[in-house]
């Protein structure tokens, strides 16, 4: 971070898409704050208007962004480093490694914080290992956005954002003092300020063992409803929730996450998280009769699916443990062999 006087906190996006554009928007109007974006398909969109929110929380508002690159090698070439480069792309391992990609950007600057806003568990791991002396944040958020054009985000509901250090994954003993972690807890810190500066006035800071339960519990929404609703044929939450026997196979599938992360993590759930159970939020999820799981609107698009960080990880997590989850494997193994054959046939299809 920047540690002269008068310096502004210099911010790059990677990954301006719904998350990317939202919270980089809110960290723009923090004081002294600059942010930057990359950008890869809305380049042009964003370079020649910047960016247009449509927002249910602040109304509509237009963000300049301090610079517009095409590329991470072209945001290397900014005069000063980032005191945060913030990652919101989807979260892809089997496709690509996020850490070699901001590698240009980072490496040689360990003052420079990651930050990752994105869904699953695992993803802090890559960066970790490649950037050992630079801060990690994990970041949580249950913002409900898209980008509806290029160049053009649509927030629907929810600004939370939950931020914490990330070490060595909180699986084991609390992290010792160091002076990683000293800076990491600043730099988490100065982040959760800048958001609530920024008008998120529930950016929550976070302990890195209290962060990966909040992962964890977003987790048992998202590996329970997200493949579900693919397997079962495009199937949307409400519909999933109301019937009986799709309501208890998305219990049993959430109470697996719920009974397995205090293992994992070492630490029991939080009055606050123990609270919302599945019972819960399977109630909230009849309501929602618009919304679509990212998972299947990835799926009816073609695109590649989270599936990695959001059951692989955390199936490879809890085996390395000694615990299985036999629910989620099944939805694993069937959604990854389904994902699997699609891009066979669309291979083929290109021949
Ligand atoms: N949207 C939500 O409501 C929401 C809520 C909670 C959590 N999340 C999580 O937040 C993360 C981001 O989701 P999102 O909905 O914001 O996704 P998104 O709208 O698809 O945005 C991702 C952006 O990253 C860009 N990108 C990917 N790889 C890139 C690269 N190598 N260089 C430059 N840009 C790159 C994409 O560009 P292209 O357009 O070229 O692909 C896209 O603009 C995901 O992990 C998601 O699960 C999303």
């Amino acid at each position: 971070m920047s540690t002269i006087p008068n310096q502004p906190t210099r911010i790059l996006i990677v990954g301006t898409g719904a998350v990317g554009a939202f919270y980089g928007s809110r960290l723009a109007l923090a004081p002294q704050t600059l942010v930057s974006v990359t950008c890869r398909s809305n380049y042009s969109a964003v370079l020649s208007s910047g960016l247009q929110l449509d927002t249910h929380s602040f109304g509509s508002y237009h963000f300049a962004p301090h610079a517009v690159y095409p590329s991470i090698s072209a945001a290397a070439q900014a005069p000063h480093p980032f005191d945060y480069v913030v990652v919101a792309t989807k979260a892809l391992p089997d496709v690509s490694d996020d850490s070699e990609m901001i590698a240009p950007v980072v490496q040689g600057n360990k003052e420079t914080a990651i930050v990752l806003i994105q869904n699953g568990v695992g993803v802090e791991q890559p960066h970790r290992q490649r950037f050992p002396n630079n801060p990690v944040l994990s970041a949580v958020t249950v913002v409900s956005a898209q980008q509806t054009s290029p160049g053009s985000v649509k927030q629907n509901r929810w600004t939370r954002i939950s931020v914490g250090p990330f070490l060595q994954g909180g699986i084991g003993e609390e992290e010792k003092e160091s002076e990683l972690k000293q800076r990491s807890e600043k730099a988490n810190r100065r982040f959760v300020e800048l958001l609530k500066e920024g008008g998120i006035a529930d950016a929550e800071e976070y302990d890195e063992k209290g962060l990966q339960l909040v992962r964890w519990h977003k987790l048992a929404i998202n590996s329970s409803m997200n493949p579900s609703s693919v397997l079962s044929g495009s199937t949307g939450n409400s519909r999933m929730s109301l019937d009986p026997e799709l309501r208890l196979h998305l219990a049993g599938c959430m109470n697996e996450i719920f009974q397995t992360a205090p293992k994992v993590l070492g630490r029991p759930w939080p009055e606050k998280l123990a609270k919302v159970d599945a019972d819960k939020i399977l109630k909230s999820s009849e309501r929602n009769s618009e919304g679509l799981p990212s998972m299947l609107v990835d799926w009816q698009a073609g695109r590649p699916m989270e599936l990695e960080v959001i059951l692989g990880n955390p199936i490879r997590i809890a085996r390395a443990k000694g615990i299985e989850m036999p629910r989620l494997q099944s939805l694993y193994a069937l959604l990854k062999m389904a994902s699997i054959r699609r891009q066979e046939d669309q291979s083929k299809a290109k021949l």
